[in-house]
């Protein structure tokens, strides 16, 4: 199945906005002629002031640094909001969709500027001004999105924590880039459960002294305490506020978000993206990637915690002036027919989601799927982690009824947007590869050594020049920014994700290779996890590796050892459990808990992680050299106990 070819349908190549010529044209354009390329994209934006300067960005350690436009000056919510009310303002800007099924909102362009004004002139009537940081910590609900247009239009950044993150995981971002202000709901609500949002808040503002304000919008009306002289409703807040705020003119290179993002050690670092090269990078992917037409209703099935909602749900398609569907709900929930049903009512031309929960649906039987029309569809997209050839079949086949090419689209926070992806009028597609890099995008190949790979191969995937939609720094460490990931091959981008190149070119994403796993297309770094366990006063040491896991790609593995004279028991695994959740957040639940007496250890004492995986994978007969170990005795000792996979 994985050798399978889907060519490029003909009327596909006839009206695409790219076909294999002119992609073939603009990519050599966009890495030999880089400022005139760019300049030319640049256009889709409008600029308060015209830059001059486009691409002035290295790699290298001596004269290391990323700007594109540097002098420019525009502002994002004029893109996505002010340019749009003359041709567009009656169009639905932003389509919702609540958990329960019911009644939809339909919020124009106008309504969505007139709104984001009105907050805008809240958060500075509660002291934020430019620069300052806003933690917004929300469910899926239309005031997210205003929430982040409102920062952009009066120059403040944003971080949003994904509601799914506990009090601990939020008070720790908070605190990293002193926010001071915070906007929160008094819940959320997904599959009918409501989820303490403002709750979780007040136990992490415990802990954050920067912040002022918190403003809260009521979505289920459950029951909170409103901290006098901190907390302000949303709703009566924007009764008084005029809805009359001018855009902020900024530079292109001045910070517009935070999202915090697990790497392979210590705790999450602030990815920062900055305003001009992330929008045009937003806007262009998402206008050639999803063949976006005026018109078109579009849904990205993310959550805007993710970079995933920021980059798809809000800034692409509101900056192309597009119909954006936000789900409150979930896949499952009534019943797995639910992400249909919402394709027949909303009419969705365009849909993008991860694998994740397109393997959840498919176990359900087609029947969930094949009860809907879903003729309205024209286009698949899949984003967020490898997607087996298996689940991209049933995807092409049975929801997209073999008519909807499927754009497989590789990327990372850090990146800002699609990296490597087909575009479906120009790129045969084989189902699990993300096929060919974008315009501007120079992928390599290099061994663990560095040596650069050519031809069909499989190495280490770095990218040797710069994109304008490139994180900038780590908010607060830039030091840490360069360290993570232009050292280990020095001059390039390190991605941390290994991958295979064909005869044809075409990139197969392998997974990552470093101490991150991808759950559910979340990416979790192994040495948070382990943190979190040995922060338990049972736990002596912990160590957390991936394994394969049918629905989530991968799930967590969690070896502890406990203190001497604490004996294990399945009350101690749950209460275990039960802590990280707690500490992290239910997304980094370990699916797999073994006691370990001992940990395979190195003679100088570091834990070898090869062996731990290999053990969590059931690969037990190809373990390797185990002969360079403290004690081998400890791997025949975890191969024994191994317990039952879930
Ligand atoms: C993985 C999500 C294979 C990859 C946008 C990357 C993928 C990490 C794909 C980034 C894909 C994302 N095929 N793997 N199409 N898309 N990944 O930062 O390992 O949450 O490094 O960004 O997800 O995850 P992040």
């Amino acid at each position: 199945m994985s050798q399978a070819i889907h060519r490029v349908p003909a009327e596909w190549a006839t009206s695409a906005k790219i076909d294999a010529a002119g992609y073939a044209e603009r990519y050599e354009r966009s890495i030999s002629d880089p400022d005139g390329f760019w300049a030319e994209e640049a256009k889709r934006l409008d600029w308060i002031e015209p830059f001059a300067r486009v691409k002035e960005t290295s790699f290298a350690e001596a004269d290391f640094g990323i700007k594109w436009f540097a002098d420019g000056k525009l502002n994002v919510s004029a893109n996505c909001l002010d340019r749009h009310l003359a041709e567009r303002g009656d169009t639905v800007a932003i389509l919702w969709e609540p958990d329960t099924p019911g009644e939809a909102r339909r919020i124009t362009y106008r309504d969505l500027h007139a709104e984001v004004c009105r907050l805008a002139n809240i958060l500075k009537d509660n002291g934020v001004s430019r620069g300052d940081r806003v933690t917004l910590y929300m469910p899926m609900i239309p005031e997210a999105a205003m929430a982040m247009l409102a920062c952009t239009r009066i120059g403040a950044i944003h971080s949003i924590v994904f509601g799914g993150f506990s009090a601990d995981a939020l008070a720790g971002r908070i605190q990293d880039c002193d926010s001071t202000l915070v906007i929160t709901a008094d819940e959320g609500l997904r599959s009918g459960k409501a989820i303490p949002l403002k709750g979780n808040l007040d136990e992490a503002l415990k802990r954050c002294p920067s912040v002022q304000k918190v403003v809260v919008v009521r979505r289920t009306g459950g029951a909170v305490t409103m901290q006098e002289g901190r907390d302000l409703w949303y709703h009566e807040a924007l009764e008084t506020a005029s809805a009359d705020c001018a855009p902020e003119a900024m530079g292109a290179e001045d910070p517009l978000f935070i999202l915090y993002t697990s790497g392979s050690t210590g705790q999450p670092k602030g990815v920062l993206h900055t305003t001009g090269g992330y929008l045009v990078w937003a806007s262009m992917t998402h206008d050639y990637v999803f063949d976006y037409r005026p018109g078109d209703i579009y849904w990205c099935a993310a959550d805007v915690g993710w970079v995933t909602g920021h980059t798809y749900v809000v800034y692409g398609p509101l900056a192309n002036g597009a119909t954006t569907v936000m789900f409150e709900g979930v896949p499952n929930w009534p019943d797995p027919s639910r992400f249909w049903e919402l394709v027949d009512k909303f009419g969705v031309n365009i849909f993008y989601a991860a694998p994740t929960a397109l393997r959840a649906l498919m176990r359900e039987g087609d029947d969930y799927v094949t009860r809907t029309d879903r003729s309205s569809l024209r286009l698949l997209g899949s984003v967020g982690e490898p997607i087996n050839p298996e689940a991209w079949d049933w995807y092409h086949r049975v929801v997209g009824d073999g008519r909807c090419p499927i754009v497989d689209t590789w990327w990372q926070t850090e990146t800002g947007g699609a990296m490597i992806s087909p575009l479906p009028g120009a790129t045969d597609l084989k189902p699990g590869s993300a096929t060919k890099p974008l315009f501007g995008v120079q992928p390599q190949l290099v061994d663990t050594e560095g040596k650069v790979l050519d031809g069909a191969t499989e190495g280490c995937l770095v990218i040797t020049d710069s994109w304008p939609g490139q994180m900038r720094t780590v908010w607060g460490d830039h030091d840490r920014f360069f360290q993570t990931y232009f050292t280990t091959f020095p001059g390039k981008y390190f991605t941390g994700d290994g991958a295979r190149r064909d005869a044809d070119g075409d990139y197969w994403i392998t997974g990552r290779i470093d101490d991150v796993i991808n759950v559910s297309g979340h990416r979790m770094g192994t040495a948070e996890v382990e943190s979190a366990l040995v922060a338990h006063a049972k736990v002596a040491e912990a160590a957390v590796v991936g394994m394969p896991h049918p629905v989530k790609g991968q799930g967590i593995y969690a070896y502890v050892t406990l203190n001497a004279n604490v004996p294990d028991s399945e009350e101690l695994r749950k209460e275990l459990s039960q802590w990280v959740r707690r500490e992290i957040g239910p997304i980094a639940t370990p699916d797999v808990i073994q006691f370990a007496p001992g940990l395979p250890k190195t003679r100088s004492g570091k834990i070898m992680r090869r062996i731990l995986r290999k053990i969590a994978e059931g690969d037990i007969g190809s373990l390797g050299d185990t002969s360079t170990l403290a004690d081998p005795a400890v791997v025949d000792n975890l191969i024994e106990n191994r317990p039952m996979m879930p």
